[in-house]
């Protein structure tokens, strides 16, 4: 049969906004074990054209070293926000500023889908608003989208997907 294009994309943001959620939920039977990840997990999913690798990386501030390790081999980037944690949000625009000016990242034109996630949550801030609060609107080299997401309910997450698809085959 036709085989799938093969696609490694990064999972990166800050602990604890559902980075392992997200991608449980894209994998064909979701596992049901929520821990905070330690170092990284590896995981494959599908989408209509394309067979993706995931690198899941821990959010922890002490394994955020470990992300730029990917940078190079990466196709296409997630990067996952929590959408109610509005004291931790310059904390994600720091790290998000860190990533686009990487040497591996920064002359790439590699697609960046952010998930505002959350979104389930009574305080959530609305995707447009994240967007402005992490400044989306300043990047220019690279195609980028915002989806607001449930990873717990997988809300969001095709529109995401499907946009992602379109811009890395
Ligand atoms: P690290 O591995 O530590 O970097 O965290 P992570 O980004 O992988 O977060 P994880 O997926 O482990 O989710 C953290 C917590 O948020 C868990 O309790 C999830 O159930 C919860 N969570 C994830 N997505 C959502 C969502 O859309 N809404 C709500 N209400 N909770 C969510
Ligand atoms: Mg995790």
């Amino acid at each position: 049969g036709l085989r799938k294009k093969e696609v490694s994309v990064l999972c990166l943001g800050l602990d604890n906004s559902g980075k392992t959620t997200i991608i449980n939920q894209l994998k064909p039977t979701p596992e049901q074990e929520r821990v905070p990840t330690i170092g990284f997990n590896v995981e494959r999913f599908k989408s209509s054209s394309l067979s993706f690798t995931a690198f899941d990386m821990s959010g922890q501030s002490r394994y955020r070293n470990l992300w730029e390790h990917y940078y190079k081999e990466s196709h296409a980037i997630i990067f996952v926000i929590d959408s109610s944690d509005k004291l931790r949000m310059v904390v994600a625009k720091e790290e998000l500023d860190t990533l686009l000016s990487h040497e591996d990242i920064h002359s790439k034109k590699i697609p960046l889908l952010f998930f505002a996630n959350k979104m389930d949550l009574q305080d959530a801030m609305s995707s447009v608003k994240v967007s402005q609060m992490l400044c989306l609107e300043s990047i220019k080299d690279k195609p980028w989208h915002i989806c607001a997401s449930n990873g717990i309910k997988g809300e969001g997450l095709q529109e995401g997907l499907d946009w992602l698809q379109g811009k890395v085959s």
